[in-house]
């Protein structure tokens, strides 16, 4: 392969997962079943397509990639029905059978939904597409040694949700996932199969970073390798706040987005036991994760770190305030992750993720507790207690008005639609201005044009207007 060529990667270890809003009736599985069978392919074992809820597989897919149990376990019982489609003319049946039988359907494109949107049923509904970040990987790797692919880092996520929303390691150098796709190939919310060509331009905008569950579901992604070194280096350091982790991290923030482009260090900052004479205090850890596309030995990869650092956005002593908050969670973790480098290149017009030249980095906050699920636990771990307050905590330090959020690491603490998925422009824009800034308005109008029945929806999906009314 040279180093432009592209892939085309079918995705079909989809799995859509219906559920219902029939109360009256419990059959609505097998009509869907029925439809589905009657309309398709007949030589296709369709018996491996549904997977219903009393099937002891079907737990076990739902949770396979599902990043937040919590969500999964409130909605288990209002999912209805896993359908992971055989063929792309099957996606094709399954809306057109959705939408006359009044199901709604979620497409679970990720899996790594903080929120759980792509596999929860909270209002009703369910659709999941998608190979995942690892098998996308694992496929590059059997064909080149030399090649690679900007994605994430969390190998189980889906390829088809990743690039609806975006972002990771090589995004220095190369980018989001979304800003190296040549081609898609999608079935919009009115059953017709489009590509890049077919649809328009405005869509193919859309989808690369609007987010997962609006527009349409993808079927397949024209991705394009970038060039990457056959041996690279990764290397992680620690520090504890006794070994200067306050220090550290200053310097981290001033450098991190205008290191050299081959090299990535993110940060993890979470909690540990020091190993002290005080053993068992608990205590701060930053680990700082690096990829470097080259070779350790040879002296490239010391000049690239030392570099000269500028002033960073937060001060020492704000560093200090973190820390306090972060002790006082059982089991918090931030992860900061650098920006510059090539995201600062591209345009913010290109795609709709906002967050590009004079964005430092990104911040990512996680808790999570082993038991106490209930109201008051999650209270306490994520709400007015800790993870807020230091959410609070941080404004003065990070980019407000609005204050930005990344569409992948949803937060329904920013706003949710009302229930029947139609919800006002303004009420929506609160969040929407949020995730994607000045580019909000473009992505409503899109998806008012391609979903005017708004089929594809959930709590945060991108609402429709009315065009005359804006
Ligand atoms: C699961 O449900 C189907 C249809 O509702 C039923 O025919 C089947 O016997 C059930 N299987 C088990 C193992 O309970
Ligand atoms: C810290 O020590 C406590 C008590 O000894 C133990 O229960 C806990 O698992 C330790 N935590 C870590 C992160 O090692
Ligand atoms: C990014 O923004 C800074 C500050 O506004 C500007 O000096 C720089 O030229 C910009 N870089 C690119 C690549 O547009």
């Amino acid at each position: 392969m040279t180093s432009s060529s592209s892939v085309i990667l079918p995705l079909f270890c989809a799995v859509l997962l219906l559920s219902a809003s029939w109360a009256a009736s419990d059959s609505i599985e097998e009509e869907f079943y029925c439809r589905v069978c009657s309309n398709t392919d007949p030589s296709l074992p369709m018996s491996e397509a549904f997977i219903i809820q009393n099937n002891s597989a079907f737990t076990s897919i739902l949770e396979s990639t599902a990043q937040n149990l919590r969500c999964l376990e409130q909605s288990r019982h209002k999912s209805k029905l896993i359908f992971k489609p055989l063929d792309e003319f099957q996606v094709q049946v399954a809306v057109i059978c959705a939408r006359k039988l009044g199901i709604q359907v979620r497409v679970c494109t990720e899996g790594h939904d903080y929120e759980g949107l792509s596999y929860t049923t909270e209002t009703k509904s369910p659709f999941q597409a998608g190979a995942t970040i690892g098998e996308v990987y694992s496929w590059i790797a059997q064909k080149s040694r030399t090649h690679g692919f900007p994605a994430g880092l969390c190998t189980n996520v889906g390829i088809g949700g990743y690039i609806m929303g975006a972002y990771r390691t090589l995004i220095r150098k190369y980018g989001l996932g979304a800003d190296n796709v040549v081609d898609a190939r999608i079935v919009d919310s009115s059953s017709r199969i489009l590509n890049r060509e077919s649809m328009s331009s405005d869509l193919f905008w859309a989808i690369r970073g609007g987010g997962g569950g609006s527009f349409g579901t993808p079927l397949v992604w024209k991705l394009r390798l970038v060039p990457v070194p056959s041996i690279v280096t990764v290397f992680t350091v620690q520090r504890t706040l006794e070994q200067g982790a306050t220090k550290f991290l200053y310097r981290w923030q001033q450098a991190a987005d205008h290191l050299d482009e081959d090299l990535f260090i993110r940060v993890l900052l979470q909690l540990t036991n020091s190993t002290d004479d005080q053993k068992g205090r608990r205590t701060i850890e930053t680990a700082y994760e690096a990829l470097f596309l080259g070779r350790a030995d040879g002296d490239r990869l010391l000049k690239v770190m030392k570099k000269d650092f500028e002033k960073g956005p937060i001060p020492e002593q704000a560093v200090e305030g973190i820390w306090k908050g972060l002790l006082k969670e059982d089991s918090p973790l931030m992860i900061r992750s650098p920006h510059g480098g090539m995201m600062s290149r591209i345009s913010e017009s290109e795609t709709p993720y906002p967050h590009r030249n004079g964005t430092k980095f990104m911040i990512q906050w996680l808790t999570s507790w082993e038991s106490g699920d209930d109201e008051e636990s999650m209270k306490e771990h994520i709400g007015q207690v800790c993870l807020l307050q230091l959410y609070k905590f941080m404004t003065p330090y990070v980019r407000m008005s609005p204050r930005a959020a990344f569409v992948d690491y949803r937060d329904l603490d920013l706003g949710v639609n009302t229930i029947d998925g139609g919800t006002s422009f303004p009420e929506a824009s609160s969040r929407g201005t949020k995730y994607f800034k000045n580019k909000w308005k473009r992505l409503v109008l899109v998806n008012t044009k391609v979903d005017p029945d708004n089929f594809l929806r959930h709590e945060q999906s991108i609402p429709i207007v009315d065009p005359l009314s804006t």
